[in-house]
C-alpha cells in the first residue's frame, strides 16, 4: 500500500470539502482493528467507560439531552494502542507536511453508544482556541446494518440544514475532518455501537494543570 500516495488524497479531501471517509482497513490491518474492537468490548463489559462530557477543563458538563455516548482515554498502555499511535503519528507528519496545519499531538478515546444514545449535532472545536484542528473517528463494528441507527450525519461546508452525509459506522472505516468547520452528529443507535474518536491538536501537552 502507497502510503504517501494515500496521504495526498485525504489532505487534497481536507483542503477541498473540509472532510472525507475512507477505509482504514489496508493501512491498520484487520488484526489490529481486532484487536481494538476487543479491547473496546472488555471496556464496556467491565464498565470502565465513564459518562463523556460537554466541553474541556476543570468542569465538563454531563448533559443526556445533547451526548450520551460513554468513553475512555488511550494511554498507549497496550500493543494495539501503540499500533495504532503510530499509524496516528504516520498520520500527523503526513498532513503537515501537506497542509501546514502544525499538529503537534494527538488525544484519543473509546466511545460506545448503547442502543437508544446518540449525540446531536455540533463541532468539536470552537473557533481560535487553536486546539483540535482536525477530527479522526474510527469505526469498531461488525455488520453494521442501516437499521442499525447510530449512523454519523455530517453537515459539509454547502449546507447549512440538510446533512450531505451519512456514514455508517463499518469496521475499518474512517472519518477525517476539520474540527472547527464541520458539524456533525450520531443518530440514535439501536444497538451497541463501538468506535474510537482522535483529535489532533496544535497545542502542547497541558501536563500538570
Ligand atoms: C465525537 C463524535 C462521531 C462518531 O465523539 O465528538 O462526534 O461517529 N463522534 O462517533
Ligand atoms: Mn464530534
Amino acid at each position: 500500500m502507497d502510503v504517501a500516495r494515500w496521504l495526498d488524497d485525504l489532505a487534497d479531501g481536507l483542503s477541498e470539502h473540509g472532510w472525507m471517509s475512507f477505509d482504514m482497513t489496508p493501512w491498520l490491518g484487520s488484526q489490529l482493528l481486532q484487536s481494538l474492537q476487543q479491547e473496546i468490548i472488555v471496556l464496556d463489559q467491565s464498565d470502565a467507560l465513564k459518562a463523556a462530557g460537554i466541553g474541556r477543563g476543570s468542569a465538563p458538563v454531563r448533559d443526556r439531552s445533547v451526548r450520551r455516548d460513554k468513553i475512555a482515554w488511550l494511554q498507549g498502555a497496550t500493543p494495539a494502542q501503540l499500533a495504532l499511535f503510530e499509524c496516528l503519528e504516520d498520520l500527523r507528519v503526513g498532513l503537515n507536511q501537506r497542509l501546514f496545519l502544525g499538529l503537534k499531538r494527538v488525544e484519543a478515546h473509546y466511545a460506545t453508544y448503547h442502543s437508544g444514545d446518540f449525540y446531536t449535532a455540533h463541532v468539536d472545536s470552537f473557533q481560535g482556541r487553536a486546539s483540535r484542528i482536525v477530527s479522526f473517528v474510527l469505526y469498531l463494528n461488525d455488520d453494521w446494518q442501516p437499521g442499525d441507527g447510530g449512523a454519523l450525519q455530517i453537515y459539509g461546508r454547502t449546507n447549512n440544514n440538510a446533512s450531505d452525509a451519512v456514514i455508517l459506522p463499518e469496521m475499518g472505516r474512517v472519518v477525517l475532518f476539520m474540527s472547527e468547520e464541520i458539524r456533525h452528529g450520531v443518530l440514535e443507535a439501536h444497538r451497541t455501537r463501538y468506535s474510537l474518536a482522535c483529535w489532533f491538536r496544535q497545542d502542547e501537552i497541558p501536563f500538570l494543570l
